[in-house]
């Protein structure tokens, strides 16, 4: 009876091996899910059609926009200086600053040669993205309007990124003891008009960091990885694909990928090693009930 009943029990923990292995992939799968929607809400790998928040999508030039005369009215009261400069005088000579029509968020390839040769290479699709109490607004980095000028050094590289409405600096590392290239210093300056005629500035400078670490003669890939500036402003990289010192054939080196791209094996294995253990509870109270009925029929 007692034979019986430890057999019940095994099977019992056996179902619920099998039971934990269907949570197990379940969450798996919600994991793969959450981590989708992730990259849906950066908005960067996965459509390249992200648009800024601007909302004259199709109007190419801001001149022949008909929404424009709307917003200069509205835009003095908003600011506190005087309300009615631009309805008095009608022959303004500068324009207002105004957003720029939204361009898509589309990768770039960015890179610089010091004395002739290749020392960083980068292929990145690049935003500054505003929240803040002031303003809500994206600012796309363009391939074709943006300059790329720095140094290459033994042990220090200086990249910038300079564009009209401002640049994005990267210092790298080279760790020669520890043998690993990384980002030590990341700065922006961005001044640009999210909102027709208020033209802001935002800058920010963050320093002590390791950003982007790889192995020497490796490159850095991340599918999306914003970084916080300070100030409510982020500076979102996605499909990043970065590199400094030892650049073979002009190309990438291999890909040390960021944390969040590395598979995840965690839950997959926590239910083999679980449902191992129970198969071997279950081997072994099997074997211990047939010792015990051959014992029994032996004292018969
Ligand atoms: C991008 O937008 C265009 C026009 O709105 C559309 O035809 C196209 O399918 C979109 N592409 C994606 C990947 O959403
Ligand atoms: C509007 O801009 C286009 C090109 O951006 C230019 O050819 C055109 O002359 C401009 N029109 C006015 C009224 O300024
Ligand atoms: C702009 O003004 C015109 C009339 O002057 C009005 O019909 C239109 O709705 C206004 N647009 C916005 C966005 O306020
Ligand atoms: C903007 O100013 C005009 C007059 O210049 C006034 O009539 C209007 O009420 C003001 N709007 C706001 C929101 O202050
Ligand atoms: C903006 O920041 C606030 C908190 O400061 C947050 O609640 C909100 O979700 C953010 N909005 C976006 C679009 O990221
Ligand atoms: C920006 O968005 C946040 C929340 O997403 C809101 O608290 C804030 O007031 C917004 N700022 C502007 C200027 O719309
Ligand atoms: C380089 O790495 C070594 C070992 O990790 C560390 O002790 C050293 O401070 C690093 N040097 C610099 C300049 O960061
Ligand atoms: C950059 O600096 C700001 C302000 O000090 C801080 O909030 C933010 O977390 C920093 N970002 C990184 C990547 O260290
Ligand atoms: C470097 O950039 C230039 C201009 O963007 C491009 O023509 C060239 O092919 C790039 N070189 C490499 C090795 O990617």
């Amino acid at each position: 009876m007692r034979n019986e009943l430890l057999l019940l029990s095994a099977l019992l923990i056996a179902a619920t091996a099998l039971t934990s292995g269907d949570y197990g992939q379940s969450a798996t799968a919600s994991h793969v899910h959450s981590t989708t929607v992730h990259s849906n809400i950066t908005g960067t790998t996965a459509s390249p059609n992200t648009t800024t928040h601007s909302p004259n999508t199709t109007t190419h030039s801001p001149n022949t926009t008909t929404h424009s005369p709307n917003t200069t009215t509205h835009s003095p009261n908003t600011t506190t200086h005087s309300p009615n400069t631009t309805t008095h005088s009608p022959k303004t000579t500068t324009a207002p600053p105004a957003p720029t029509p939204s361009a898509k968020l589309t990768v770039g390839n960015y890179n610089l040669s010091d004395s002739g040769k290749l020392c960083f290479l980068a292929k990145v699709a690049m935003q500054i993205r505003v929240n803040s109490s002031k303003v809500n607004g994206t600012f796309i980095v363009q391939e074709h309007k943006t300059n790329v000028s720095g140094s290459c050094g033994e042990k220090v590289t200086d990249i910038f990124l300079s564009f009209n409405e401002g640049q994005i600096a990267l210092k790298f590392r080279n760790n020669e003891t520890s043998k690993m290239v990384y980002v030590e210093t990341l700065e922006y300056d961005l001044t640009y008009a999210f909102k027709y005629g208020v033209s802001s500035n935002f800058s920010g400078k963050n320093e002590s960091l390791w950003l982007f670490a790889a192995a020497e003669g490796h490159s850095y890939s991340c599918k999306a990885q914003p970084v916080y500036m300070g100030g409510g402003v982020h500076l979102d990289l996605s499909s990043l694909r970065i590199q400094a010192y030892n650049i073979k054939n002009n190309d990438f080196g291999t890909p040390d990928l960021c944390k969040a791209d590395q598979p995840n094996y965690r839950v997959p294995i926590a239910v083999g090693i679980i449902l191992i253990i129970l198969i071997v509870i279950v081997v072994i109270a099997y074997l211990v009930s047939r010792k015990r009925r051959a014992d029994g029929y032996q004292s018969l």
